[in-house]
């Protein structure tokens, strides 16, 4: 389910791979110290997504909570 939450609000910025298609992006599959975002706990990062960061948009009635938890747990798979 974060799946096709991905595949239709985030791919088309962050990549098939999470990788990321413009420069300055964050790298979804960076194993290392924080260069990602990811080493946030995942409600965290649930409130980071609701209030987007610079380009990336704010998701705050877009996505539900759960929706949201689900492409965080997603966002890991790439790791
Ligand atoms: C319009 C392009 C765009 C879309 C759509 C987009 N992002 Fe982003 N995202 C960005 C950019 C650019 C950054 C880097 C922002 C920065 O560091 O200033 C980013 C950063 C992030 C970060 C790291 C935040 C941090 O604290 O470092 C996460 C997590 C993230 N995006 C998740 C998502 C998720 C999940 C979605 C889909 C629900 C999504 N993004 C959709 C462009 C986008």
């Amino acid at each position: 389910m974060g799946k096709e939450i991905y595949a239709k609000h985030c791919v088309k910025c962050h990549g098939q791979n999470g990788r990321g298609e413009m420069a300055g992006m964050p790298d979804f599959s960076w194993k290392g110290a924080d260069r990602n975002g990811l080493s946030r706990s995942d409600p965290q990062l649930v409130g980071r997504i609701k209030v987007g960061k610079g380009i990336c948009p704010a998701f705050h009635g877009i996505l539900t909570d759960p929706e949201i938890m689900n492409v965080v747990t997603y966002l890991r798979t790439f790791r």
